[in-house]
């Protein structure tokens, strides 16, 4: 009986030891089948050396420009090396959501495939890829604008990418250290979800509860559909410290400057007033061209005795829906479909608009009556309005030299204008600009006078040699900036006068 009572004893014993182990051991491997998701979660992320930024250029010269601004204050924000793509000059890229803008980008953008691709396609004569591939080229932001300064005051480390359309892991600039292994994109004009973009952790847990794909498909939805609008959302300042790790940030068009919030530090603060003062304002690294401006000035009478009037017809045109279509409802898009009397009636609301704009006291000056003892009285009777450049040249003279013996405030204007060259050549339309602002001279006058040749010295410039491209008409904003930026006030005209 004792014998029974040990060995059940026994028995039970063993069966204690069989539980406690099964128990111990599940326990030893549910300790060894979680761990492998959280040690990715407490992984010390790599840190790199150097970390880069960049974007997707897009837009205008203006848009362009925003972008790089953008970057810069990015740069100094993420503490990060920028790299910027090429200036595109010529026709403008329209805005993209970032996966076609990338695509455009490695790919639209990119003329030697584009060139390759054409010439092949030879007899396909009516692609729109292949007959615009002239009306646009690139250049590095370097040979316009000085971009050490930036580095040098702020240091913010920039350097370009002048070879290939790579970014990312794909990084074609030659300046880059290392390789890239790791790229996050940022486009808050596209995805929704960077608008908000919750941490690494968050992250999991989004994709825990609806599994990877489900979340990003909901969090895409609003990004879908094709010819989508840029999505109104921002960035915080304090979301920056979740991609603060990551090695390269790529971003789409930068040219929101207030989608992307940053601290208001007082470094932040100096940077943004520098890069409207006096760091990365002027295009004044190209030499020939800087030459050129300051022929065109010193011809107008010296810095601050000329202002500048930008007349943006088509677009005042356009933004008009009283005279943006005829009769049959075919949309006007410049001065010469318009009839006589509109044109003449657009003239009279820019000469209001320009009276509008410049200081009161230039006002004064421009609407009294010209001194008739003076040259410029003679010579305004003299002449009708006349396009010989002769006259043209006696007709600044004249008004030079009644801005400086008789009315210093008697203004003498830089015209641009998007219609023709040479105002005065056509005094039906121009008449009422003419009669208010008689000393209007543009760079066909310039031209005209040898005060203003680009022909000469492009074709040897080394960053100019993209064959095909009228490089004249490329850098003509360029020129105008670099000309307006030292006449004493700038006037733009593009809004609609007639409302
Ligand atoms: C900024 O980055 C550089 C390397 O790119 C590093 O040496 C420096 O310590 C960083 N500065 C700060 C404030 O993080
Ligand atoms: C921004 O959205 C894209 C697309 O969903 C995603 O790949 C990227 O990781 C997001 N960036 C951040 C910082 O969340
Ligand atoms: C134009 O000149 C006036 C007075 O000289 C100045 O107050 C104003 O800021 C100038 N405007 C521009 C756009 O330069
Ligand atoms: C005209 O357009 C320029 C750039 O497109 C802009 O900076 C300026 O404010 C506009 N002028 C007016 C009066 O709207």
């Amino acid at each position: 009986m004792a014998r029974l009572i040990r060995l059940t004893y026994y028995l039970v014993a063993l069966l204690f030891f069989l539980i406690l182990s099964i128990v111990a051991l599940s326990r030893y491997q549910l300790v060894n089948t979680v761990p492998t998701p959280s040690t990715k979660v407490t992984k010390t992320p790599i840190q790199f050396d150097t970390k880069y930024l960049s974007w997707l250029p897009h837009g205008e010269f203006t848009d362009q420009h925003e972008a790089f601004r953008n970057a810069v204050q990015l740069g100094k924000e993420l503490n990060r090396t920028v790299i910027a793509p090429m200036l595109r000059l010529g026709k403008p890229l329209a805005w993209q959501p970032f996966e076609q803008m990338a695509q455009t980008y490695s790919t639209l953008q990119n003329k030697q495939l584009i060139r390759q691709k054409c010439t092949e396609l030879a007899v396909v004569t009516n692609d729109q890829t292949c007959i615009t591939l002239n009306d646009w080229t690139e250049i590095p932001w370097s040979s316009l604008f000085d971009l050490d300064a930036i580095s040098t005051e702020f240091g913010i480390p920039i350097i370009e990418r002048t070879h290939g359309h790579g970014w990312g892991l794909d990084e074609t600039s030659e300046n880059v250290m290392g390789s890239i292994t790791d790229t996050v994109v940022i486009d808050v004009l596209t995805f929704m979800e960077n608008s908000t973009f919750y941490s690494q952790h968050q992250q999991r847990q989004w994709d825990g509860l609806f599994g990877r794909q489900s979340s990003q498909r909901i969090l895409n939805q609003p990004t879908q559909d094709k010819n989508k609008l840029p999505l109104k959302t921002v960035i915080r300042p304090q979301q920056w410290k979740d991609v603060d790790q990551r090695q390269y940030i790529q971003f789409g068009a930068l040219s929101s400057t207030p989608r992307y919030q940053l601290h208001s530090t007082p470094q932040q603060q100096a940077l943004r007033k520098a890069l409207s003062r006096h760091l990365f304002v002027s295009p004044n690294q190209m030499a020939p061209l800087k030459y050129q401006a300051d022929q065109v000035i010193a011809t107008l009478g010296g810095v601050n005795h000329f202002s500048s009037l930008r007349l943006n017809l088509a677009k005042v045109i356009a933004l008009d829906a009283r005279v943006n279509k005829d009769a049959t409802g075919a949309p006007i898009t410049t001065m010469d479909d318009l009839d006589v009397q509109t044109q003449k009636e657009l003239m009279d609301a820019v000469v209001l608009e320009v009276f509008g704009d410049i200081p009161i006291n230039q006002a004064v000056s421009a609407a009294m009556p010209v001194n008739p003892d003076s040259t410029l009285a003679r010579i305004l009777l003299q002449q009708q309005p006349s396009s010989s450049p002769q006259e043209r040249r006696q007709l600044l003279d004249a008004c030079i030299d009644y801005r400086q013996n008789i009315e210093e405030r008697y203004p003498i204007y830089y015209l641009v204008n998007d219609h023709i060259p040479s105002p005065a050549s056509q005094p039906d339309t121009y008449g009422p600009l003419l009669s208010f602002f008689p000393c209007l001279f543009t760079k066909s006058d310039m031209k005209h006078w040898g005060k203003l040749d680009m022909s000469t010295w492009i074709s040897s410039s080394p960053v100019l040699q993209d064959i095909g491209v009228d490089y004249e008409k490329m850098l003509d904003p360029m020129l105008d900036i670099l000309i307006s930026g030292q006449g004493i006030n700038i006037t733009i005209m593009n809004v609609s006068l007639f409302a």
